[in-house]
């Protein structure tokens, strides 16, 4: 069996089911990229200038949670710029040469994407510096005492670093970034228009009170409005007419068990463990982890943060507690201490 987090369906990591549609659904101009508007305003700026000046774009950071538009703003950059985007990720480049080669084969102007920036390794982050700085690597020919240490010139490229863990990256690293940008969850309305624009790129009906009950169940995350459009186009398709209006994703939401506000078993266990069995006191992470049967790690990264967005949750110094907030989710209220 799949672990749990692979089978549920409103993970925000990418996934199998979102292989065939997602590339369809990535908005190609800035224009069409929807919310983030501090983002985009930055970015029109520096895209602007750059281009003004004839010149390579400043290097890029982008950081966030998973599924927040990422990687569609970096491609989005490279055709605002009209430039050529090379894509790579930290996991995937290994050794020195590796890196060497991938910088190397870039062009003026050239956009060089790394992923998952945080999981280069150090060495390979060393080669990066002078590159981003001076446009140039240092590369040794030759091993032992006849070794020596060759610089050559790169094209003036600009590099574009995403990453879901900025407090992963060195110093050096992040301050070598021109311009560091935060990708923040969406708010309903923006997530409202960005199913509308995927029903329309998908082809599938859907009207406002449902796209707006798709929109309130997606955690702030595109990736999984997504997800859930597809979903509940499959319930319309064989329940009902074909439309999805506001009963039909309710029906198929509810049947699929994501709750009015995005929450689904796991979120509840979670919340209904720390309400009953810890009966509202402070619970340590750990604690948690073992009574609910899963990793500490995936509550941090995975489970937790959107509890907090909503409010649900709140770290102590003492460990996890639920708010009053997270209590009226179930209709309950705190016991007095
Ligand atoms: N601002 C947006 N407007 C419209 N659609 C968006 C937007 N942001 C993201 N999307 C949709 O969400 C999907 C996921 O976005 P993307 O792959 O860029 O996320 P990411 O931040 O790179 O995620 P990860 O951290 O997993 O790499 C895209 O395929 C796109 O369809
Ligand atoms: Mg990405």
């Amino acid at each position: 069996m799949l672990p749990l987090e692979n089978r549920r369906i409103l993970t925000a990591a990418f996934g199998e089911e979102d292989k065939d549609f997602e590339p369809k659904l990535r908005p190609q101009q800035l224009d069409s990229y929807i919310g983030q508007e501090g983002v985009k305003e930055n970015l029109k700026v520096f895209i602007q200038a750059a281009k003004q000046r004839g010149e390579s774009l400043d290097h890029v950071l982008l950081y966030g949670p998973p599924g927040l538009g990422k990687t569609t703003l970096s491609n989005i950059i490279a055709n605002e710029m009209g430039v050529h985007i090379k894509t790579t990720s930290g996991p995937a480049i290994e050794r020195a040469g590796d890196m060497a080669a991938v910088l190397n084969s870039l062009s003026e102007g050239d956009i060089l994407f790394i992923d998952e920036i945080h999981r280069l390794n150090r060495m390979i982050e060393e080669i990066l510096y002078p590159a981003m700085e001076d446009f140039v690597i240092d590369i040794m020919i030759g091993k032992g005492p006849g070794a020596r240490s060759v610089r050559l010139d790169l094209p003036k490229f600009t590099l574009i670093g995403a990453t879901t863990r900025i407090g992963l990256l060195t110093a050096p690293l992040r301050d070598r970034f021109g311009v560091v940008q935060r990708l923040e969850p969406y708010d309903i309305q923006n997530l409202k228009t960005i199913i509308c624009r995927s029903a329309e790129v998908l082809q599938i009906e859907i009207d406002g009170t449902g796209a707006e009950e798709i929109a309130r169940r997606a955690r702030g995350t595109p990736r999984i409005a997504n997800r859930l459009l597809k979903r509940v186009r499959d319930f319309a398709q064989v329940r009902y007419n074909g439309e999805i209006t506001g009963e039909v994703a309710r029906f198929a939401l509810d049947l699929l068990e994501v709750d009015r506000m995005g929450l689904d078993f796991i979120d509840r266990k979670m919340l209904m463990t720390m309400i009953d069995k810890f009966e509202g006191k402070p619970v340590g992470l750990d604690t948690l982890a073992a009574s609910i049967g899963e990793e500490s790690e995936t509550i941090e990264d995975v489970y937790e943060p959107y509890l907090l967005q909503l409010g649900y949750i709140q770290r102590t110094p003492r460990g996890r507690i639920v708010t009053r907030a997270g209590y009226a989710h179930f209709g309950r209220e705190p016991k007095e201490a």
